[in-house]
């Protein structure tokens, strides 16, 4: 039978062509999705359609060479869950209606019920159908300290200040919420599984909110916990795991853990002090700027290649940017870059 090259890679196997795939690559930047969009007031309510979601994740795939599909949904869908009231207005991004503003809304929080996300395990099935054997869906969520980042922001932020604030004053409360989401997150996974996800990756996108201690003590050790959960239970144990770390205050190759396959870079990092430390031990996923798509082919090429050239022998490399592609790259230009990786 096939093995996909991404499953390969993630098994820290040493590939002629890396396999490709991009955060975000079903979005804004594709005008066949701005079709789908237009039809929905708000995009929350999009991805409760499950069919129109499994349409969105064929779009790149269908108009591109790529290596992995990612399930459409958002990261909020657990926060929502939560009944915090999630609203994404246009231009705005998400706005929770009932943020976490005090100890209290920590201790009276509901029970998290993972029958209410069904609509996200329909779109995994249906995905599945529509979607060759020889492309594997990436399932996701949010770390805990991302999504607790949110909970208590109350939307997105420059600076987070209410979340940093309020996990200074009542550090012990916000460890209870964060063990709260880390079993929302495993109960969430464990049905994206059921439901026949082949990969999981974990996005802590608000790493770079914490100095060095916080780091550890809010973000890393409950990702670990997640990642514990998931490697310790039969349903789930089989299925890798890619951590995605958005500039952490900690050098990057001192992160991954026991259970982790694969470590994902954003662009701040730099991909030759990790290849060096993380060798055999997990796989590497990374990470081209997207600012670089948004230049000539020219040196959309140069970068490109120069990634290729530095990951050239390590066993276990997937392209991939270091952040999600933005709204204003032009599709064309994702073109380039595939071409570079495909024909080098
Ligand atoms: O193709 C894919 O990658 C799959 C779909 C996906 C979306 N969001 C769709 C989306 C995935 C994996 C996410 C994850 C997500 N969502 C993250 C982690 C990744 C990262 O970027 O760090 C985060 C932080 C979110 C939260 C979120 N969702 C924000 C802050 C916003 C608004 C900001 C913006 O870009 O406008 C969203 C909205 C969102 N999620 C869109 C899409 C396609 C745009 C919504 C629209 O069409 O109006």
């Amino acid at each position: 039978m096939y093995h996909p090259l991404f499953l390969r890679a993630l098994q820290k196997n040493k590939l002629e062509t890396p396999p490709i795939w991009l955060m975000r690559q079903a979005g804004r930047y594709l005008p066949e999705y701005q079709l789908i969009r237009r039809r929905f007031k708000d995009f929350l309510d999009m991805c409760k359609h499950p069919e129109i979601c499994a349409e969105l994740v064929m779009q790149p795939i269908q108009r591109y060479d790529l290596d992995a599909a990612i399930l459409f949904s958002d990261i909020l869908t657990i926060p929502d869950a939560f009944d915090l009231g999630l609203k994404f207005y246009e231009g705005e991004g998400p706005v929770f209606e009932r943020p976490i503003n005090t100890v209290n809304d920590i201790s009276s929080l509901c029970e998290f019920d993972e029958g209410k996300l069904s609509y996200v395990y329909r779109a995994v099935e249906i995905t599945k159908e529509n979607l060759s054997s020889t492309i594997p869906l990436i399932g996701f969520c949010g770390s805990p300290w991302t999504l607790v980042a949110y909970s208590i922001q109350g939307g997105s932020s420059k600076d987070f200040k209410k979340t940093k604030d309020f996990i200074s004053m009542h550090p012990c409360e916000v460890k209870q919420l964060l063990e709260k989401i880390t079993s929302a997150c495993f109960l969430y996974l464990k049905e994206q599984v059921k439901s026949g996800i082949d990969a999981i990756q974990i996005f802590d996108s608000w790493a770079d909110l914490l100095d060095v201690n916080q780091f550890n003590e809010f973000s890393l050790k409950f990702t670990k916990d997640l990642v514990r959960m998931l490697k310790d239970d039969d349903v789930t144990n089989h299925v890798p795991i890619i951590l995605f770390e958005k500039a952490p205050p900690i050098e990057v190759a001192k992160i991954p853990f026991d259970g982790l396959a694969c470590m994902s870079l954003h662009h701040s990092n730099s991909l030759n002090e990790a290849k060096n430390k993380l060798q055999d031990k997990f796989a590497i996923q990374g990470n081209l700027d997207p600012k670089v798509l948004t230049l000539t082919e020219k040196e959309i090429t140069k970068e490109t290649e120069m990634i290729l050239d530095t990951m050239a022998d390590y066993p276990g490399f997937i392209f991939n940017l270091g952040h999600g592609i933005t709204p204003n790259i032009h599709p064309d230009k994702i073109q380039v870059m595939i071409d570079t990786i495909r024909n080098p």
